[in-house]
């Protein structure tokens, strides 16, 4: 689809500038989206996008500029994300922002249960859930809580819920980014059936691959400044790494090293029942080595059976030559490994630390090895900030 100037815009940004104190996030951004147009959102890591998108949604009042929904401004100093949602605008983010314990039903509805005598009416919303999911032509079991969906399906259940209000205006924020190729299809899928529907959506994404294939227009942030905005099919990929990196790029992976050094990590015959089998790895030093397979083939369970975080039943683990017993991730720091995980919130950070907390919780114990009285003053540090953290926390859900 191409911009259709006499259309009026779902969502139009003029100008918007979002300062944060000792950051400008945004610089006179604009931006706008056409009903049934994919709209992709481009830029590196911190350009503005997230911001942007919370601007639009209400979460951020935007320091100076104007938005408009289907041609009305919105009054800026009383908008918030209530009234984005009144006026038909949703976002689903990359983290999940589903309550775990409940079915995929329960978590659609909630904040919109049909009442009858004050009794929540289960049969019908059951039907209505299925209806939508007939809708994206999606099977997924609503019925269980929805930790025992899998990614993809989790996705999926964000996305019933976001379009189940009668949503004009549809953000995706780095959704695809924990997915892997088949569920990105359909992810695409499912944002053909919804621009049918003359919904429009805001896709933000690092792989643009994706954009090339699923966008119909972009916008490119570099630094929180508007770069340039066009219709994909008017664009190269290679242009389109220039706009956001500002330079061309000759070489997208470090270079592979020839001279690797001595053996670092062994693994031989690792087994961890329904889990792998029998695997064995060899890894030098300033090596890079890939672990490739399909989800639920074991990757992080492997990982994690290394870090001493999964139970293994045979075979065995070598550090520089040396058999080693990791039987908690405690040791394996100790040894020298590091793990950065897949599910960053839940078991990367504690997002309740800042980062400098974040940052020396994995080598608290040599503080404690070489500054014993250090260890103990930024252990009772790590605890004020914990308290203040809940404290702010608790306020903030009032
Ligand atoms: N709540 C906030 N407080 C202060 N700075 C923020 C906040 N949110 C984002 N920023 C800053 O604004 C810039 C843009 O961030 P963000 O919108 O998250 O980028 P993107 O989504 O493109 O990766 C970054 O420099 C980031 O550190
Ligand atoms: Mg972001």
């Amino acid at each position: 689809m191409e911009k259709n100037n006499f259309l009026t815009p779902l969502v139009e940004v003029r100008n918007c500038t979002m300062e944060f104190p000792g950051v400008k996030a945004l610089s006179n951004v604009s931006l706008s989206l056409l009903p049934g147009e994919c709209h992709a959102l481009v830029g590196e890591n911190g350009a503005g996008k997230s911001t942007l998108s919370k601007c639009i949604t209400g979460e951020y009042q935007m320091t100076s500029g104007e938005i408009f929904v289907g041609g009305n401004q919105i009054k800026q100093s009383s908008y918030s994300i209530r009234e984005s949602q009144a006026l038909g605008i949703a976002i689903v983010h990359q983290e999940f922002q589903l309550m775990q314990e409940m079915t995929g039903v329960e978590n659609i509805f909630v904040g919109h249960y049909l009442t009858q005598g004050g009794l929540i009416h289960w049969k019908e919303l059951a039907a209505k859930a299925q209806e939508i999911m007939e809708f994206l032509q999606c099977d997924i079991n609503l019925s269980i809580p929805v930790k025992r969906l899998r990614t993809a399906e989790k996705q999926i259940v964000q996305l019933a819920k976001a379009i189940l209000s009668d949503s004009k205006v549809l953000i995706l924020d780095e959704l695809t980014a924990v997915l892997q190729e088949k569920e990105i299809e359909n992810i695409f899928r499912i944002i053909g059936i919804i621009k049918k529907r003359g919904i429009g959506v805001i896709y933000i994404s690092h792989r643009l691959d994706e954009i090339m294939s699923c966008c119909d227009t972009y916008t490119v942030l570099c630094d929180g400044r508007y770069v340039n905005s066009g219709n994909v099919k008017d664009i190269s990929m290679p242009q389109l790494i220039k706009m956001i990196i500002g330079r061309d790029l000759n070489q997208v992976f470090p270079p592979v090293n020839e001279k690797t050094g001595d053996m670092v990590l062994e693994v031989r015959n690792l087994t961890a029942p329904k889990a792998f089998r029998n695997i064995n790895l060899e890894v030098r030093q300033g090596e890079v080595i890939g672990l490739a397979g399909l989800v639920g083939a074991g990757k992080t369970e492997l990982v994690h059976a290394i870090f001493g975080n999964h139970k293994i039943t045979s075979g065995e683990v070598l550090i520089r030559g040396k058999p080693v017993k990791i039987k908690s991730p405690r040791e394996a720091i100790k040894l020298g490994i590091g793990l950065v995980p897949d599910e960053r919130r839940l078991l990367g950070l504690n997002m309740l630390f800042d980062i400098k907390d974040n940052t020396i919780l994995p080598s608290m114990s040599k503080f404690k090895k070489f500054f014993a009285f250090r260890y103990r003053s930024s252990g009772v540090v790590m605890a004020i900030n914990l308290f203040r953290a809940i404290r702010k926390d608790s306020n903030g859900k009032k």
